[in-house]
């Protein structure tokens, strides 16, 4: 089995190309090469796109030649060395704690995290919460990072509630143990705005399949694409009792008001949502297991008071 993505920024689109290439050679002998060689950056979505996809392959597929720029090194080479490129934002965000034992390589050659580095531009590195106690420990923290940095209060009180809105749906809806994976990233785009990025995802059993739950959704469930359509709409839940469906709208409510942009995966179903515009778009997609969100969000209003400049990588 062998997968190679010629993508230099690796989120949602590279991410659904590796997808589509899984799903041209699953069926192969393994164990799987993942050649991720022409990727210099990797934002959250595709870092926990990947610690999700990583840590559900079939046991033949293990375990995976993971290639990435400079990396694997011969053993024995400076760890310092290592600390550039794509491998240094992995490595910052704690990425090899999460996939590490599933990679075919020896425990020198996985980077090992500085010290007493904290970079500015990590918010939250890749996170796997079980318990919504746990999530309610990362929201604090995440907090007061974001305090430390100067975002507004309401700021703060927005990027909060989606990350706790879209990982409680996770512990609530997807019925997976391996529980929810967040991450999230500040970063300057080409054009020099810096944004906010999180991807949140699992891979569970989907937003169709949950909805369908709700027996007066179902005609509305043709496919998983129809599904996130539905599922973003207030009051569209799994459960019909009422009182719920409010989760969803209020994220995409939060995105248009900063101008921010969420993609949605589910499944077949993929789903761009632009803010500035209040326009979604449902489309079909790979298959991915499970439900995975990107937001980005502007950073100008959520931190007026910016610090200093960062170095960033150009994404
Ligand atoms: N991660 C997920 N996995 C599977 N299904 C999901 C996931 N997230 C959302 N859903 C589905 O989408 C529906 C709508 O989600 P939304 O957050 O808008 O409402 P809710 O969680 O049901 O209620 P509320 O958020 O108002 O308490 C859910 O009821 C569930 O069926
Ligand atoms: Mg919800």
């Amino acid at each position: 089995m062998r997968i190679q993505s010629s993508a230099a920024t690796y989120s949602v689109a590279a991410h659904d190309d590796v997808l589509q290439q899984w799903d041209d050679v699953r069926g192969e002998a393994g164990p799987l090469e993942l050649d991720l060689a022409a990727v210099d950056f990797i934002d959250p979505y595709g870092m926990s796109a990947l610690t999700l996809f990583l840590n559900h392959l079939p046991p033949e597929a293990l375990p995976v030649r993971l290639v990435l720029q400079d990396w694997p090194s011969p053993s024995g080479e400076p760890q310092s060395k290592l600390y550039a490129g794509s491998v240094a934002y992995l490595t910052r965000m704690n990425f090899w704690d999460a996939v590490g034992p599933l990679l075919d390589a020896t425990p020198e050659q996985i980077p090992a995290r500085p010290g007493r580095v904290t970079d500015r531009n990590v918010l939250l590195e890749i996170t796997l919460l079980r318990t919504h106690d746990a999530i309610s420990i990362m929201l604090r923290k995440t907090g007061e990072i974001l305090q430390n940095l100067g975002y507004t209060v309401i700021g703060r009180g927005h990027i909060l509630e989606v990350l706790s809105e879209l990982c409680s749906n996770v512990l609530l809806h997807a019925q997976t143990d391996f529980g929810c994976v967040a991450a999230m990233q500040t970063y300057r785009s080409r054009e020099g705005t810096r944004y906010i990025v999180m991807g949140i995802g699992d891979a569970g059993i989907g937003v169709r399949r949950s909805l369908a739950v709700n027996g007066t959704l179902a005609s509305r469930l043709h496919s998983d694409a129809q599904a996130l359509g539905v599922a973003v709409q207030p009051g569209a839940s799994r459960f019909a009792s009422g009182g719920h469906g409010g989760g969803l709208p209020r994220v995409l409510e939060i995105a248009r008001r900063y101008n921010g942009r969420i993609a949605f995966r589910s499944g077949t179903g993929s789903m761009i949502y632009h803010g500035k515009e209040n326009h979604r778009r449902t489309f079909d997609g790979p298959p991915l297991v499970g439900t995975q969100l990107r937001i980005s969000l502007p950073e100008a209003t959520l931190r007026p008071e910016r610090q200093g400049d960062l170095t960033t990588p150009v994404g």
